[in-house]
């Protein structure tokens, strides 16, 4: 099969989706999906392009053992040709990836729409978002994290059933 390709997105490509990018491919690294699925992340502004991941995400990152090699990129309508699924951080990057969408179907999914617990939620439920920890202390990068780890369970859960569905 090509390979199914996963972008995680948040405002800066700095905190949120960088950090959803090293919990993804862990996940799929312990799951039969390892070699079928990549993930990548952007942000839907380029002040951060090129840039490392803020310090507290990959402090945060280390302390619970997930690499991460990553430099700050920005979503832009040409990432439609290499991105089968689009994970949104929030409800605003969902709203700025609609608006950056051309005309080619990509799946665009609220990436805290994967978590069991909040199954039946719609995009624009506040309760989806992953807050921004930008602005906030280390405990914000921890409950991130705590997020991004139950949503990336039930993602790779989800495409397992999709990618192989007999098995
Ligand atoms: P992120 O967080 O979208 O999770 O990467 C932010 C990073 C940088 C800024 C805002 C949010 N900023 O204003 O530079």
């Amino acid at each position: 099969m090509s390979r199914y390709r996963i972008a995680a997105v948040c405002l800066g490509n700095i905190c949120r989706s960088p950090m959803a990018e090293a919990v993804i491919r862990s996940y799929l690294a312990d799951s039969e999906l390892a070699a079928d699925v990549t993930v990548d992340s952007g942000g839907t502004q380029g002040w951060h392009e090129g840039d490392p991941p803020d310090p507290r995400a990959l402090a945060t990152l280390r302390a619970h053992g997930y690499p991460l090699n990553h430099r700050g990129q920005r979503v832009d309508a040409t990432w439609w040709d290499r991105t089968d699924l689009f994970l949104a951080m929030d409800a605003s990057n969902y709203d700025d990836l609609m608006a950056i969408a051309p005309s080619r179907p990509a799946e665009v999914r609220m990436m805290r729409s994967f978590d069991p617990a909040l199954a039946g939620r719609v995009p624009g439920d506040p309760g989806l978002d992953v807050p921004d920890p930008y602005y906030g202390d280390d405990a914000g990068f921890e409950r991130v994290l705590a997020m991004l780890e139950s949503s990336a369970a039930g993602l790779v859960a989800e495409l397992r059933d999709r990618l192989y569905p007999s098995t």
